[in-house]
């Protein structure tokens, strides 16, 4: 065939569940609906760096929907990032356009988070044709209401909580669960919902550990026997010597006497089979990118707002981060629940 577009595909930045699912979104609606050729680079950027690629063809496409992790490698390799050794060698940007131009490629998808697409517009401004997925469990990928791979990292999140409350309650403790978020803290907060944590800390809003310990002390007083805290990673001491988990609940078992235990969740909560709801959103995210670059618009990110997938232009959100407000609805309805962020500040109204 004579014209037929060549695209390539990588996965950059932390795995999560669902990249296969992109993949195979990608490269279906590629191949079947508009006849095009797909290449798959190995390990993010640096498949591009040192050219290496597979063919993606329908037949390594089967069976890789429900897998974990991505079948491309990936890799937090950041081609713009200067040389601190003074290497001299060819730039690996120049090395990432000349691959570009030697494989054929009509244009590159980028799945990653936040870094990914900050690096993919930067491509784009150099002349490259680029499509960005959005994708980390951790959710915090600007412009999109929801990335892919959030949804099986809060269901293993709501699990471990869950299982939590009867060793807890057994053995009339608290216990600090932290769960992955450094920048943003969605998962703690929709898990924290989801299991009932007692306490949610996150990232985003300062916390002040009196409101954390007396909350604690007033629970007990009132006979519930046990507590449940939920603290995102990114929650740390400024010296990071300890785990956010360890910190916070070594403060609370000092400040109240009352016998804690702290747990780590993890690179658990990256592994393993995608949710329904994941697959489908990583399927959609696959498929519309596809459908613009068969179009020809570049330079794009899809992104779901209202349910519906729409592009927005990559320097629209790159080298931006959407995090948790002190006005986000789930938090003012948690709030108004009794759950506490140890948060001193000022909520606005709940309107919903
Ligand atoms: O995938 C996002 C994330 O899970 C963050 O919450 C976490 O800080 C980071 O990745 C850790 O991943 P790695 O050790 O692979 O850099």
């Amino acid at each position: 065939m004579a014209n037929r577009q060549r695209i390539g595909i990588l996965t950059a930045g932390g795995d999560c569940p669902g990249l296969n699912a992109a993949i195979r979104g990608v490269a279906k609606t590629a191949i079947v609906k508009h006849g095009m050729e797909v290449f798959g680079i190995s390990d993010g950027f640096l498949g591009l760096i040192n050219k290496e690629y597979i063919e993606l063809t329908e037949s390594r496409l089967s069976g890789i929907l429900t897998l974990g992790g991505t079948i491309l490698g990936t890799s937090r390799v950041k081609p713009f990032k200067k040389q601190s050794n003074g290497d001299r060698t060819i730039s690996k940007p120049e090395l990432i356009k000349e691959h570009y131009e030697q494989m054929g490629l009509d244009c590159l998808v980028c799945i990653g988070g936040n870094g990914t697409q900050k690096t993919a517009n930067r491509l784009a401004k150099e002349g490259l044709n680029i499509v960005g997925i959005p994708k980390t469990i951790d959710n915090d990928v600007y412009g999109t209401e929801m990335t892919f791979g959030f949804d099986s990292a809060v269901n293993i999140a709501t699990e471990a909580i869950d299982r939590l409350h009867s060793t807890a309650n057994s053995h009339k403790r608290i216990i600090v669960i932290e769960v992955m978020g450094h920048n943003a803290g969605w998962i703690a907060l929709y898990a924290g919902l989801a299991g009932g944590g007692d306490v949610i800390l996150i990232p985003e809003l300062e916390i002040d550990m009196d409101i954390v310990t007396n909350y604690l002390e007033e629970r007990a007083y009132k006979n519930k026997d046990y507590s449940i805290v939920v603290v995102a990673e990114g929650v740390s001491p400024k010296r990071k010597k300890k785990s956010a988990a360890e910190y916070i609940a070594k403060m609370i078992s000092e400040r109240t006497g009352l016998e804690t235990r702290e747990t780590v969740l993890g690179y658990v909560q990256r592994g393993g089979t995608p949710s329904p709801m994941d697959r489908i959103l990583a399927t959609r995210y696959g498929s519309a990118a596809v459908d613009l670059i068969a179009g020809n618009d570049y330079g794009k990110m899809v992104t779901l707002r209202n349910n519906t997938i729409v592009p927005v232009p990559l320097e629209e959100i790159a080298g931006k981060l959407k995090v948790v407000t002190d006005d986000n609805p789930l938090v003012l309805k948690a709030i108004s629940m009794g759950t506490c962020f140890g948060h001193n500040g000022s909520y606005k109204k709940n309107n919903d």
